[in-house]
């Protein structure tokens, strides 16, 4: 066999962040940067001689050159088996589903989920690990801390593997395994939801759907679900086909970026349910007939209707959210007597709280919803969920949120981004509003009172460890709130993420429009954190 060893430098940008390492991919294709990360993850993990690794990725420019180089690491590095990805295409969640199944040791995810792809573009690698989930902080921690400091890694010198025949291949010592993964998603997703009442819904004539894929990575699995085994009409799947560059797109489910199918069910004559999903599939958008349901809406109506779900009917062990998401979901914990849990932004801390059975329901407001099946968020299942409760209620999308809303009161929701902010500037922006924490509290702003003002910190009910400056909140005692965060999956300058929320009880208000309702707070934050002045913008770049 044809071990090499190469010398090499160190990096010093590999940190990490929200979701595993993501860069430009120039930045990727600088010499060795790309092998110095990979080995950094294998030389930070132990006990994986002759097991098993998941690889695949969102299909965006540089995934198969990336999987090439990383086969020929696993095999120089020891590993037994790597299943790939036909094509080198796995969805994030298609990722997690295989790596539980065939109880590997952990998964390389390359994706850098919803932004926008191509050879200026974002690249990203994330490990997973045998839970299906993505690494802990202390493990990214650990590949970090090796990032820094290694000085070699390995790597099999043999000819390019076959990505698109199935079958199995040798590298070396080791197999490669070319797989298509739908068939074991498909399996996973009849486990869960009532496919046959799907199906009646969808070719009975009277409800119709649309699925914007986005030219990203669902495509073919939604094709597959929706189309072929659920007998939706052909086209249901909108831009199908996973591209390189997602079509000069930015394949983020949300009102923004996913105009076209937004425009599609505001318009005409528009089908009854409308979803979309991201760059590697673990995030979605629902949409009504001219209605949009917020995520964080999303997941406290799939947690109350859960009972309606085959794969859901015992009853839910629990819900987590993540810190800035809205607390519709808490108000349905309470009234079905299970534990609601406030975790830091990014899939990676449920893993804990799904793994001890503690959590059944997951969610975030950035368009991720998920449960216990795999340990990532989980785009088509988000759509399934829905379409099982559609079938089974027989109402609207938009029906279905205003009786929650009347049931529970509305947590009027939203969120301003500022993208691409000057670093210097946006990190004094955070320093300036935790500089005033300690004095905030009984203050009255405008029509509000702050009960409390802190930076989030998260003790994982199951390991113990401690998150800390996770968010700045500031709460008000009326049960509403404003969280300031920068974002940690950016790869150009700093995003503000400012996320506003109330609480309206009375049901003559339901029909506000979030930016009217929240007109107060939105002032009041620019108030407290000069965001027009220290970020230069008057207005948020994407609102959601
Ligand atoms: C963003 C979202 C977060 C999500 C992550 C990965 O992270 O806000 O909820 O888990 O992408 O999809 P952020 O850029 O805010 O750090
Ligand atoms: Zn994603």
């Amino acid at each position: 066999m044809d071990i090499r060893t190469v010398v090499t430098q160190p990096y010093s940008d590999q940190k990490p962040g929200t979701s595993g390492l993501r860069k430009k991919v120039p930045t990727f294709q600088q010499p060795h940067y790309l092998e110095n990360f990979i080995q950094a993850i294998f030389n930070s993990l132990e006990g994986y001689q002759g097991q098993t690794l998941v690889v695949g990725g969102d299909g965006r420019y540089y995934n198969r050159q990336a999987i090439q180089i990383i086969l020929k690491m696993a095999a120089a590095n020891g590993f037994g088996k790597v299943m790939v990805g036909q094509g080198g295409i796995l969805s994030t969640p298609a990722a997690s589903c295989l790596i539980r199944k065939y109880r590997a040791f952990g998964g390389i995810i390359l994706s850098a989920s919803h932004n926008p792809g191509g050879p200026n573009e974002d690249f990203g690698v994330k490990y997973n690990i045998s839970n299906g989930g993505p690494a802990p902080e202390k493990v990214t921690e650990a590949i970090f801390t090796n990032s820094k400091s290694i000085t070699e890694y390995r790597v099999l010198d043999a000819a390019d593997v076959n990505l698109d025949r199935l079958g199995c291949f040798k590298l070396g010592e080791m197999t490669v395994e070319v797989i298509d993964s739908g068939a074991d998603y498909l399996e996973l997703m009849q486990s869960l939801f009532d496919f046959d009442r799907i199906q009646q819904l969808l070719t009975g004539g009277q409800f119709r759907m649309a699925m914007d894929a986005m030219h990203a990575v669902t495509g073919p699995y939604a094709r597959s679900i929706f189309e072929t085994t659920l007998g939706a009409p052909a086209g249901t799947v909108m831009h199908g086909v996973p591209l390189e560059d997602f079509g000069g797109g930015h394949p983020d489910p949300n009102l923004v970026y996913a105009h076209e199918l937004v425009e599609l069910l505001f318009g005409e004559d528009a089908p009854d349910f409308g979803a979309a999903s991201d760059g590697d599939g673990d995030r979605n958008m629902i949409l009504g007939r001219r209605f949009f349901v917020t995520p964080s809406d999303s997941l406290a109506v799939l947690a109350a209707n859960a009972k309606l779900v085959p794969g859901y009917r015992d009853g839910l062990a629990g819900i987590a959210r993540s810190m800035p998401t809205s607390q519709a979901a808490d108000r349905v914990a309470a009234r079905l007597g299970i534990d609601c849990y406030e975790t830091p932004t990014g899939w990676k801390f449920f893993g804990n709280l799904l793994d001890a059975g503690k959590a059944t329901l997951c969610g975030e407001e950035s368009f991720g919803t998920g449960s216990n099946h795999i340990r990532e968020k989980d785009g088509l299942w988000a759509v399934l969920f829905w379409l099982n409760i559609l079938a089974a209620r027989q109402e609207s999308v938009e029906q279905i949120v205003k009786e929650h809303w009347q049931q529970f009161g509305r947590n009027i929701y939203s969120r301003h981004d500022y993208e691409a902010v000057d670093t210097e500037r946006a990190n004094k922006l955070m320093e300036g509003v935790r500089a005033q924490l300690p004095t905030l509290k009984g203050q009255k702003l405008g029509s509000y009172e702050v009960a409390y003002a802190d930076d989030f910190s998260y003790t994982d009910p199951v390991d113990g460890s401690i998150s800390h400056k996770q968010g700045v909140r500031i709460g008000f005692t009326d049960g509403s709130r404003m969280v300031f965060r920068l974002s940690g999956t950016g790869t150009q300058g700093a995003t503000l993420r400012l996320y506003l929320e109330s609480y309206e009880p009375n049901i003559a208000k339901h029909g506000l429009d979030p930016q009217v309702a929240l007109a107060e707070m939105i002032q009041l934050a620019d108030q407290v954190a000069q965001i027009r002045t220290l970020t230069g913008m008057d207005q948020p770049t994407v609102i959601t």
